[in-house]
This record gives structure tokens, sequence and C-alpha cells, in this order.
């Protein structure tokens, strides 16, 4: 009887036990802060560190695909008429960027590396043979030379004479090959001689393969996990007209912290841009069966500086700034007329794309984007889509350029895209199903609770029924919490031990 009562009484101090510990557990949520502060510790970028040799070593194969506008009414174009272009294109590109050299600084805190780029052609990806496709577009060396002389009478009549013995004009048709990777260009091999600080050659990848953007330090995240993977200090130039413009903020798009919010603002420095720019939470997603935020820059990062007035530094001079979507980034590019935006002036003013015949942004294509794996920051998927375009107009004492309209003329997009690669994606599913389980094993507690408490009141309804339960012998608990023996608590009733349990760090403090 009194064995029975015990058992009894036992199933309910355990049941209540259960679920007082795991309800504490799950409102404390100290498993969760457990798995975070092991997040923090291990993306670091230390020798060793999960995330260290990928980050060295990406596994996951980077594309880059380039399309060209394709100038289809070249004649009529020349004399004043709206251009007309087709879009070609994908030409595509395997990506290798490892890092290379990289070092330790400042007592490792920060540590320093060179990422050299190659790219190697992939036939099957892509539309056609890059030495025969013949694009034809915008003397992109002829403007920017036009651009240099124009406040010299002397130089540009000069120029002028030149570009028309050798005849170039307005526009140049030239392979895929040569207009990516370079070629030698009449007029600047005329020049050359006289300059030779000028290059003979163009290409809008001009020995951009096999070499590097320049030195950049990282931040190796060991001192605060928010600035894991951020740029510390790049040896480029950049020469923006406000201190905020010319600051180099965020990481350069490869790493990101753990434990994203939806509402952070994610700051990513581009080599390319001259800039950094920031993303914004867009929507959920799910790519391979692994959750993910999508990150996606707004409309306010390329807005005009009536629209965004933090955007005043990045207008070369006063009078240059352009509208809504477009940088120009002629600062960086040794004075050429360069212009950046988004493919087909994506988010920009919609003057830019319906000055041109054959341009349709859409959300879909030309947007830019970013799928981090929002515990670990991981990146599982992302596209970075921009183009080149260059700045026309009627420049004196060039008569080639009388009929021309201010024009913002896109010449080339790119699309370079990521997706994880099936190991790295295995092996994140397996690290976020540890987490899920570890930062949930309290519930296990409270679902055995809520399963013991059916039983426990079935029991006492059971023996309230029988005659003989009211016990003359009194039942007494006694719990005891030996803290220096190995830290266990020991449930008696009658003398009866029913319960010796070790208690570890994390469930200790309960009781
Ligand atoms: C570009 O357009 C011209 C006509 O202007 C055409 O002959 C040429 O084949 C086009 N190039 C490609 C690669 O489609
Ligand atoms: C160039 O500008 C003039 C005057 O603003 C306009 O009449 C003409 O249509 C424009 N040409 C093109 C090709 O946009
Ligand atoms: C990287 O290190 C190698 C060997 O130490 C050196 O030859 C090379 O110039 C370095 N690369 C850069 C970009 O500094
Ligand atoms: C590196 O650590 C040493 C000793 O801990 C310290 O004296 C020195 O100032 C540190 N250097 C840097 C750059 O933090
Ligand atoms: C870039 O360089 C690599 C190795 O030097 C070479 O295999 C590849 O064909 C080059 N790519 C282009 C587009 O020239
Ligand atoms: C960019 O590349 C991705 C992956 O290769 C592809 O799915 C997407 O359609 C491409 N975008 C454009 C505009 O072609």
């Amino acid at each position: 009887m009194t064995r029975r009562s015990c058992a009894i009484y036992g199933v309910g101090i355990v049941c209540a036990s259960l679920l007082i510990i795991g309800i504490g557990l799950v409102v404390t949520q100290v498993f969760q802060t457990l798995i975070h502060n092991r997040l923090k510790k291990e993306i670091t970028l230390t020798e060793g560190s999960r995330v260290f040799e990928t980050w060295k070593n990406p596994p996951p194969p980077v594309f880059m695909q380039y399309f060209f506008f394709n100038v289809t009414n070249p004649d009529d174009f020349l004399v004043g008429a709206k251009p007309i272009v087709s879009q070609v294109g994908p030409y595509t590109y395997r990506e290798y960027r490892p890092k290379e050299n990289v070092t330790f600084v400042d007592n490792g805190t920060r540590v320093s590396a060179y990422q050299p780029k190659t790219f190697v052609f992939l036939p099957e990806r892509s539309v056609g043979d890059p030495d025969y496709d013949m694009i034809t577009t915008i003397n992109i060396p002829a403007v920017a030379v036009m651009n240099k002389v124009k406040d010299s009478f002397w130089k540009s009549s000069m120029v002028s004479i030149w570009m028309n013995s050798l005849h170039v004009g307005m526009l140049m048709t030239r392979s895929v090959n040569e207009l990516l990777w370079g070629f030698k260009d009449p007029l600047l091999s005329r020049i050359h001689p006289m300059n030779p600080e000028i290059d003979e050659y163009f290409g809008l990848m001009y020995k951009k393969n096999g070499s590097n953007d320049g030195e950049f330090v990282y931040h190796t995240g060991e001192e605060d996990f928010m600035n894991y993977g951020r740029v510390a200090t790049f040896k480029g130039e950049s020469l923006w007209t406000s201190e905020q413009s010319n600051m180099i903020n965020g990481t350069d798009g490869s790493a990101f912290h753990p434990l994203l919010s939806k509402t952070e603002r994610l700051y990513i420095f581009s080599p390319d841009l001259c800039r950094s720019i920031f993303m914004e939470f867009e929507k959920d997603v799910k790519v391979k069966g692994l959750p993910a935020y999508r990150f996606t820059p707004p409309r306010d990062v390329l807005a005009s500086k009536e629209e965004n007035p933090a955007n005043e530094g990045f207008c070369v001079s006063p009078k240059e700034c352009l509208g809504t979507g477009l940088l120009k980034v002629s600062v960086c590019r040794k004075g050429a007329p360069v212009v950046m935006s988004f493919p087909h002036f994506y988010l920009g003013d919609e003057k830019y794309s319906n000055a041109i015949e054959g341009l349709d942004p859409v959300r879909e294509h030309h947007q830019t984007y970013l799928d981090l794996n929002p515990t670990t920051g991981v990146p599982i998927r992302a596209s970075k889509r921009a183009q080149i375009n260059i700045l026309i107009n009627r420049i004196s004492g060039f008569p080639k350029t009388k009929f021309l309209n201010e024009t913002i003329f896109p010449v080339m997009f790119i699309n370079e895209t990521v997706v994880i690669d099936d190991v790295s994606a295995a092996k994140l599913h397996k690290l976020l199903l540890t987490a899920m389980l570890v930062s949930n094993s309290p519930l296990v507690l409270v679902g055995l609770g809520a399963i013991l408490l059916p039983v426990f009141i079935g029991l006492i309804m059971a023996v309230t029924t029988l005659p003989d339960v009211h016990s003359s012998v009194p039942i007494s608990f006694s719990m005891r919490r030996h803290r220096r023996i190995e830290n266990t608590v020991e449930l008696k009733c009658n003398g009866i031990l029913l319960l010796k349990e070790r208690m570890d760090q994390n469930t200790a403090w309960l009781l």
C-alpha cells in the first residue's frame, strides 16, 4: 500500500518537475543561447575553424555571364534616330576565385588576402562563339578620348583629324572576345607614342583574367561576431567627394555574420562600383531545402541626390549628378564616362530605358539578390547583375557627335551567379538539424511531462475509488541535493528511493 501511494505520488512529482524544468528551459531559451554562442565562436576566420577552408577556397561554382547590346540601326542612329538594340548572350564563363597569400595580421584579429579571378569559357552554356560573334556598340575608347581632350581646342582638333584619317566613328563593330578581353585600338595606338600611360589596348575585362583587385584586409570576427568577414581596408583607388561615400562598409559579398535579422541592412563593398552598397530583406526563400532570407538592394541605393540626399557624395561634380538608378564611376575608370546601373535600367528612372528601343527591365531577370541562411549567414544562392553604360552627348569640336542627344548608352551587362554545391548543402543541413534539435530539446521534457500527467490523474482516480486507499501511514517525501557529491538530487518517499538524478550545470540552477 505504502509503496503504491509512493509510486503514485512519485509519478506526480516527476511529472510536475519535468513540466517545470522543461517549460523553464523553453522560456529562458538556455539551449538556444548555447547554440548561438557556439555559432558566434565557430564562425570566425581562424586557422582550423569550420568556415576558414571554404572561405579560402569556396567550393560552389561561380558562373559569369556576359550579355551585350547590339545596335541594329547604326546608320540611322548616327544621324539622330533613337537607337535600337538587341540583347546578345549569354557568353558564360566559369569563374575561379581562390583567396591567395592569406596572412593573419594585427595579432590574428584581421586577415589579409588577394583574390585573383580566372575565367574559363563554357561553350555549352553560351549562345555562340565569342571569336566570331560581332557586336556593334559605342566606340568606348573614342568617346573616352574625346571627353578627355574636349577642353583643349588644339588637342580636340588633332583627335578629330586622326579619327577621320583612321575611319574611327562613334560606333565600333568588334567580336565578343575583343570587347571583353581586349583588342589593339587604332585611335589609342595613335596616341600611345605621345602619351605612354595610355594603353594601346582596350577591353571591358582587359587584363582582368588571372589578376586581382588589390589587397583586402578582413575582420576575422573573433572580437565581435557582427564583424565576421567585414572588409577592414582595401588598397584600391576611391575618390568620391564625401567622406561617407568613400567609406568601405560591409563584407565583399561572400561571407556574412551568423544570426541575421530581417530588419538589418547588409553592406557590401564592391570594387567594380568603387563603393559600398546595401541590401535589405525582401522575402523568405528555400534553396535545396535550406531556409534563406533574400536580401536585395532597394531603389534608395542608386537614387538621385534629390530622392536620397545621402547619395550626393557620388556625384562626380555637382553638375554631373545623374538621375535615379545610375552611378557614374569615371573617378575610378581613369576619367572615362562609364556609368553603372542595374541591367536594362532596372530600378532606374524610366526615361533612361525609354530612350533606347529594346530594353525591358524585369525584376526576376535583372535584380541583384543574395539568399542567406539566417542562422549561419552562409550564402546559399546569389546573383549579381550590373550593367556598364557609356554617357554620350554632343562634344564641341567633334562634328560626328552633333546629332547625339545626351544618352546613357547600354553596352553590356553581367549576371554573376553562385548556388551552394550539394556537399556543402548537406553539411549545412546537418548543422541546422543539430542546432534545431539541441535548441528544442527542452520540449522533450515538456512532452514527457505532458504524457505522464494523464497517467498520474488516472492513477489518482483509480486509487481514490478503491475502499482501502487512505492508508494510515503518513506519506513523507524528502528531496535532498548533494552539492558536493556530484551535484545529485535524491527523491525519497517514506525512505524508498524514487529518483536519483545527476544534474548538469544548465539545469542545476533551476532547483
Ligand atoms: C549584331 O547586329 C548586326 C546588325 O546590325 C548583325 O549583323 C550581327 O549578326 C549581330 N550580332 C549578333 C551576335 O547577333
Ligand atoms: C533629341 O532631342 C531633341 C530635342 O530635345 C528631340 O526633338 C529629339 O527627338 C531627340 N532625339 C532623340 C533620338 O531622342
Ligand atoms: C603572393 O605570395 C607569393 C609568394 O610569396 C608572391 O610571389 C606573390 O607576389 C604574392 N602575391 C601578391 C599579389 O602579393
Ligand atoms: C598584439 O599583442 C601584444 C601583446 O598582447 C600587444 O602588446 C600589441 O599591442 C598587440 N598589437 C596589436 C596590433 O594589437
Ligand atoms: C584565363 O586564363 C586561364 C589560365 O591562364 C585560361 O585557361 C583561360 O582560357 C583564360 N580565359 C580567357 C577568357 O582568356
Ligand atoms: C543568370 O544566371 C542564372 C543562373 O545561371 C540564370 O538562371 C538566369 O536566368 C540568368 N539571368 C539572366 C538575365 O539570364
